[in-house]
């Protein structure tokens, strides 16, 4: 392992199709399919049970999945050890020793790299200083703050400069202060070209950190994109045009359809429902030329990442509906 993991492996994404799971007779992944470029960062966002965990575990090798295939960093799930050379993986539950000083737990893990000895101090002395805490180096893990086991334990994983790293929620549970100094060192890391797969309940942390973002929830995949593509699929996004007069807004009305558009009177605007991609804008654009209708100004309102989630992990009988249509408007 030390050969491989001393030099930068050439930076290989995630390739999983059809990744399925189920515990006694609970389906827990009823085919999961996931692409992940080498050098991003890619969020797989889903509630509380939704699988999440089971999905990181089985990329890294912990468990085996019932059916599917996937390669990590190039190499096939079934060449375990082939994978594991190339990852670290950082759980929801830190595996510091909180009897270990944090220079210790350091050094620990450079020894299961087999780091030699003075290699493996000058990489805990590079991490410490790296991750902001040279000062506590000589500090029992025990008496660190949640933030800062995080940010150990973040550390630790990068002990064998892995090419990719899984981090299953890596600030559940961590103060809002703390949350942003781990964003700021996935950042970082994601700088340096590591691959970064990350789990998260939280919206924000997939919008702030992500370069793609794939919702989980009821076994399967019901969206994947950008921050932004997932934005303008959901209700709520709409086009908005304004009007010189009152005239042209009536015209306007009469041609775009009162079932659809909302009518604003007050402010001579019309809403219209869109998920704000070209083809649609043009669709209207095209229907006021051939009209005649002048409009003085058009704007795309995107709902936020909040409604995307909620449309898309609420529960209910819509909701697989819904989900399709977006993975399909996706494609
Ligand atoms: N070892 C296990 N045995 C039985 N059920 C499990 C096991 N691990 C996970 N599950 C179940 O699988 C579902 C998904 O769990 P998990 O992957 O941990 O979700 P998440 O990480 O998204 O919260 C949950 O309902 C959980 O109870
Ligand atoms: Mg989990």
């Amino acid at each position: 392992m030390s050969a491989t993991t001393e030099q930068m492996a050439p930076p290989k994404g995630i390739s999983a199709v059809g990744l399925r799971k189920s515990y006694g007779d609970k389906l827990v992944l009823d085919g999961v399919d996931l692409e992940v470029r080498p050098g991003t960062v890619f969020a797989l966002l889903g509630p509380n049970g939704a699988g999440k965990t089971t999905v990181v575990q089985i990329l890294s090798t912990l468990i085996a999945a019932d059916g599917g295939q996937a390669f990590v960093s190039g190499q096939p799930l079934e060449d375990a050890d082939a994978v594991r050379a190339q990852i670290g993986v950082t759980g929801q539950f830190a595996a510091v020793d909180g009897l270990l000083t944090a220079e210790e737990n350091l050094l620990l893990m450079a020894d299961l790299h087999h780091l030699d000895r003075r290699e493996g101090r000058r990489r805990a002395a590079e991490l410490l200083s790296q991750f902001d805490l040279a000062g506590d180096a000589t500090k029992r893990a025990s008496t660190f703050s949640g933030g800062m086991r995080r940010k150990l334990d973040l550390a630790m994983t990068l002990v064998g400069r892995p090419s990719l790293i899984f981090l299953d929620e890596p600030t559940t549970g961590l103060d809002p202060r703390s949350r942003r100094t781990l964003w700021h060192l996935i950042r970082e890391l994601a700088k340096q070209g590591v691959t970064i797969f990350l789990t998260t309940q939280y919206l924000e942390e997939a919008d702030q950190l992500a370069d793609r973002i794939a919702v989980l929830d009821g076994g399967r995949i019901v969206a994947e994109g950008t921050a932004e593509e997932l934005k303008r699929l959901v209700p709520g996004g709409h086009i908005r045009l304004q009007f010189a007069d009152a005239h042209s807004l009536d015209a306007a009305t009469a041609q775009l359809g009162l079932s659809t558009a909302v009518r604003d009177d007050e402010n001579l605007s019309l809403q219209i429902p869109s998920d704000g991609s070209i083809p649609t804008l043009r669709s209207v654009l095209d229907l006021l030329e051939r009209s005649r209708v002048h409009a003085q100004a058009l704007t795309v309102h995107t709902p936020d990442l909040d409604d995307v989630f909620l449309a898309l992990t609420g529960n209910g009988a819509a909701h697989h509906t819904a989900a399709s249509t977006v993975k399909e408007s996706l494609r």
